[in-house]
């Protein structure tokens, strides 16, 4: 039996793996949510939680409510896909402001400021004519999409005759901004 006795400290050991093991598989167990690892190793319902969350910018849908004028120039046109807060900022104060406007004539809405020409801008709303708003997705840069609708700045001002080529506001000589049909 003396082979068995020289045994006893490893049996004790795997017997405080085993308890360890299962402690492990119990805390485990409680901490990881239910559906971790359904469909990869993330948890599938932060995908839901995550669209449910409201969104940084007010969507178009939300300007919507109130400028339908705009709504109804920009449909069907190359830039009904053209988020408004690309030209216009996010615009999160004066959706509360105007909302509270709304009810309450005593609120006035703060007509939009100039565009600080950056942008990562914190100017909450305005209107600019800037052409370096439309560059930011025209102007014609190596490694742009083949079938993506770009322009040589020089080019497309001489060719089309701009009068004043030199101007920040060229563009709109001939494009709006909503409907941009020459
Ligand atoms: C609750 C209503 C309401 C909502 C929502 C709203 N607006 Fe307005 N907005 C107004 C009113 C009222 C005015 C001022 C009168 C006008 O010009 O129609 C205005 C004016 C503006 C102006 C012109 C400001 C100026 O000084 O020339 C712009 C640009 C604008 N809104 C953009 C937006 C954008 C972008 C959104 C979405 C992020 C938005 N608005 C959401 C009501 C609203
Ligand atoms: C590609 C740029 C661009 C986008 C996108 C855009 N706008 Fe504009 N918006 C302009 C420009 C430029 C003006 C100034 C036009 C002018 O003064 O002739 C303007 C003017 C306005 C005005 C002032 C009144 C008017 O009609 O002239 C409002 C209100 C407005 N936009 C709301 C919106 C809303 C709401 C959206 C999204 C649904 C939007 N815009 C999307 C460029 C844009
Ligand atoms: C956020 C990116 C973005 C900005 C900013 C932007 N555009 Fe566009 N523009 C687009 C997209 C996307 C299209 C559609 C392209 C397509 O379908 O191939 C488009 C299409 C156009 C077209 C072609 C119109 C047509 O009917 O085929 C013109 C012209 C144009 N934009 C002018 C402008 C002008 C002027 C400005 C500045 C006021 C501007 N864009 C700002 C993304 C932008
Ligand atoms: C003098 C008038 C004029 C000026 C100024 C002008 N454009 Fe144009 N633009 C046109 C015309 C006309 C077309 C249509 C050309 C065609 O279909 O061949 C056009 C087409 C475009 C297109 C579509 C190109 C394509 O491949 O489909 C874009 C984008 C555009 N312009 C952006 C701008 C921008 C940004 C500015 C300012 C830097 C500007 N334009 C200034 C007249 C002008």
């Amino acid at each position: 039996m003396t082979s068995f006795r020289d045994t006893r400290h490893l049996w004790r050991l795997a017997g405080l793996l085993a308890v360890a093991g299962l402690v492990g598989a119990v805390v485990r167990a409680a901490l990881v949510p239910a559906d971790y690892g359904r469909s990869g190793p993330y948890r599938e319902s932060a995908l839901a939680d995550n669209a449910a969350r409201p969104s940084l910018f007010p969507s178009d849908a939300t300007c919507h409510a109130c400028h339908d004028a705009v709504r109804e120039e920009r449909a069907g046109k190359a830039h009904e896909v053209v988020r408004c807060a690309h030209c216009h900022g996010h615009g999160r104060e004066h959706v509360r402001l105007a909302e509270l406007a709304r009810d309450d004539a005593s609120v006035a809405i703060p007509a939009a400021e100039p565009w600080d020409g950056d942008f990562l801008t914190r100017v909450d709303l305005y209107v600019t004519k800037d052409r370096r708003v439309c560059l930011s997705c025209h102007e014609a840069v190596v490694g742009m999409p083949e079938g993506f609708t770009k322009i040589d700045v020089a080019a497309h001002l001489e060719e089309q005759g701009a009068s004043e080529p030199l101007s920040r506001e060229t563009c709109f000589e001939c494009h709006g901004g909503h409907d941009t049909a020459p």
